[in-house]
């Protein structure tokens, strides 16, 4: 979803409700791993759908793992740490959960099984260092090829069978770059544990060593027990082998939940919290403390196993000084939250951030500085001073999904004095871990109806404006009301109860009760899916004569407003821009020659096999006309303010384009 350039978010003021989180990626990517490994097969649970599981996925397909799902579950079928393949290209995209614990496994086993495999990336993980795992490897005997520039992906990995490494002494690894390094070794080298113990010597000061913790966690329930000395040295004892555990949950992503946590303590008031479920107190993330930090900025949290419930406490929330290395995902999060804070917050122990997506020390601080806020960067810190003025901004987000969903809460900045749109750029990227992020923040979120954007688009029948609307709504990321659909639906309910379409007053009460539920195109009255139903002519006919009823129109008044929920609405139909929602902040008539319309009509016919004829049906479109701009009850008429947009010699997309430039024309974006 949202594969469109941007995304605006309206000014928000408030949410509440409950969240279910994805899975975490970096338990999800080490479980595929184990699982993929391992002997026997492994049912895994609640996995994270998201970019970068799926191209762990496609990597251990290639190397020949069996993936199949089962329900909502994936079974992997182990490889029980023998090659079955030996030569693969493998394309990881921006996954670094990937790219390094793969690189080390397929090092060693090709250098003891035999076997030639390319690891390589988008062009961004060609620039995020992996030099210090490759030392280590090749320290260990195996042959590392740089296909680029040294010390960065892609990399060759290569052997013959029956090569021996050098497991006797302690592997070196540097901890001080990235804990992933570490991660990978602690991964791959159970695979030669068969001779003898195998230990490794962190140099240098581990960072980041809550990962550490879920790597031993989940090697320790693929039957693999590290021995850890400090966090200096891990050995894995002689005879180690992974045993799938048969099945294995993935909890939710405790990164993840820091937006929600943030949202809360930002925008949950009125004892109305947010509540997370998926992740609580008994995670095995380290991001999970992200919590604490929040509310020491002052978020009121209440947790048990599996959730975490948040509102807002002290307020405006108090700015904090925090050494964040050991979480330095969610602590990205801790940077946006002190926008809302009354004094300055500095984040320190990040140099992490400058390899990670994008340099998200340089990203944080740029992006912040385009809402208005005074920030100060070093080499491993960052410093957001409290807002003073907060500026419509466009927001850039590097292909890092953690820079888009970080910065969406900027767009509460109503609370704090503030009544911007905030518009974030390249939105996709959330799909790196949270696809449904958008979805999961609208869910939630409200804002006062006047800073709803809305689109009102009407004009004569068959010109086209529901395919337009539609085609709006989707590249905006907006909302859509097909106010036909609602008088279509009430026609329907009251074919099922028998009622007259001359029955008002009848009609008007089934109208007012209406139990409609919609789902992008598709439509549910009464449970029941009636969305091809809806689309027919005889419907329309219906909807028609029930339309004409003032009181049909009062009833279903209230339940037109309730599609303007964040982040907008493109409304169609014919009182959107007069009765319903006079505000609209564009509104369109789309008009078309008679003779076009009735073309177009003809083949849309044609196509569904009837047979018509083009004279008739240009006859029956101006006799509408006719009768729909003559009608007294809520007539075909333009609004005052419309503007007017004849698509007669334009195609579809000219007339998509025209309505987006002239809402292009209409915001307040200014860098
Ligand atoms: O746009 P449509 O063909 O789905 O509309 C079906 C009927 O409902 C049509 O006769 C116009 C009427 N209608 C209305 O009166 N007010 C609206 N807001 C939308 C449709």
């Amino acid at each position: 979803m949202y594969d469109i350039p941007f995304i605006d978010l309206p000014p928000l003021a408030g949410a509440s409700g409950t969240v279910r989180l994805p899975g975490s990626k970096s338990i999800s990517n080490r479980v595929l791993l184990l699982a993929g490994l391992a002997e026997g097969s492994t049912l895994v649970h609640d996995l994270l759908d998201s970019d970068d599981t799926r191209v762990m996925l496609e990597a251990l397909r290639a190397l020949g793992c069996r993936i199949e799902p089962e329900g909502a579950a994936l079974r992997i079928g182990g490889i029980g740490a023998r090659l079955p393949v030996h030569e693969a290209q493998l394309f990881l995209g921006n996954a670094g959960t990937a790219m390094r614990p793969l690189t080390a496994a397929l090092a060693v086993l090709a250098a003891t099984q035999g076997g030639r495999f390319e690891v390589s990336g988008v062009a961004r993980m060609h620039e995020r260092p992996i030099g210090d795992l490759v030392d280590a490897l090749r320290a260990l005997g195996c042959s590392v090829e740089d296909l680029g520039r040294p010390g960065y992906p892609p990399l060759r990995l290569s052997g013959t069978a029956g090569g021996r490494l050098a497991t006797e002494r302690a592997i070196p690894v540097r901890g001080d770059v990235s804990s992933q390094f570490l991660t990978a070794l602690l991964l791959a080298l159970p695979l030669v544990a068969d001779r003898g113990d195998v230990a490794i010597e962190v140099v240098g000061e581990l960072i980041s060593k809550p990962y550490i913790e879920i790597t031993l966690n989940l090697l320790e329930r693929f039957g693999i027990a590290v021995r850890r000395e400090g966090w200096q040295r891990f050995t894995i004892p002689q005879g180690s082998r992974y045993r799938t555990p048969g099945s294995i949950r993935v909890e939710g992503d405790a990164s993840s939940a820091s937006y929600f946590v943030a949202l809360g303590a930002i925008a949950a008031q009125g004892g109305a919290p947010v509540k997370i479920v998926g992740v609580g107190s008994d995670s095995i993330q380290g991001d999970i403390r992200f919590v604490d930090a929040a509310e020491a900025m002052g978020a009121q949290v209440r947790r048990g196993p599996g959730w975490i419930e948040v509102q807002r406490g002290r307020w405006p929330l108090a700015g904090l000084t925090i050494d964040a290395n050991h979480i330095p995902d969610a602590a990205m999060t801790l940077a946006v939250m002190a926008l809302y804070a009354d004094s300055p917050t500095r984040i320190s122990g990040i140099a992490s951030w400058r390899v990670k997506e994008t340099d998200r020390i340089a990203a944080m601080a740029a992006e912040l500085g385009r809402l208005g806020a005074e920030v100060v960067e070093g080499p491993d810190f960052i410093e957001v001073k409290p807002m003073r003025d907060w500026k419509a901004a466009s927001i850039r987000t590097y292909d890092d999904h953690r820079m888009a969903m970080c910065l969406s809460l900027a767009a509460f900045n109503p609370l704090a004095g503030g009544r911007v749109p905030v518009r974030i750029l390249e939105p996709r990227c959330v799909g790196k871990t949270f696809p449904d992020y958008f979805e999961a923040l609208f869910g939630l979120a409200s804002a006062a109806a006047e800073d709803l954007p809305v689109i009102a688009i009407d004009g004569p029948t068959a010109s086209g404006k529901g395919t337009l609307a539609a085609a709006v709504a989707e590249r905006l990321g907006y909302r859509l009301l097909d106010s036909g659909a609602l008088y279509r639906a009430t026609g329907l309910a009251a074919q099922q109860d028998g009622v007259s379409p001359e029955d008002g007053p009848a009609l008007a009460q089934l109208a007012a009760r209406l139990d409609l539920r919609f789902e992008g195109a598709r439509c549910w009255l009464r449970g029941r899916e009636v969305s091809d139903e809806l689309r027919l002519e005889s419907t329309g006919a219906l909807a028609s004569r029930v339309s004409v009823w003032p009181a049909v129109r009062e009833a279903l008044h209230a339940l037109q407003l309730a599609f303007r929920r964040p982040p907008g609405l493109v409304a169609d139909g014919r009182d959107m821009g007069t009765v319903v929602f006079p505000q609209a902040r564009l509104k369109v008539f789309l008009t078309a020659s008679a003779a076009e319309r009735a073309e177009r009509r003809h083949k849309q016919l044609i196509s569904k096999g009837i047979s018509a004829s083009i004279t008739d049906l240009r006859a029956d479109l101006e006799a509408r006309d006719v009768r729909d701009t003559q009608r007294s009850v809520a007539p075909l008429k333009p609004a005052g303010d419309a503007l007017l947009l004849d698509n007669s010699h334009l195609s579809i997309e000219e007339s998509v384009q025209q309505v987006l430039d002239w809402w292009a024309e209409r915001q307040v974006f200014s860098s």
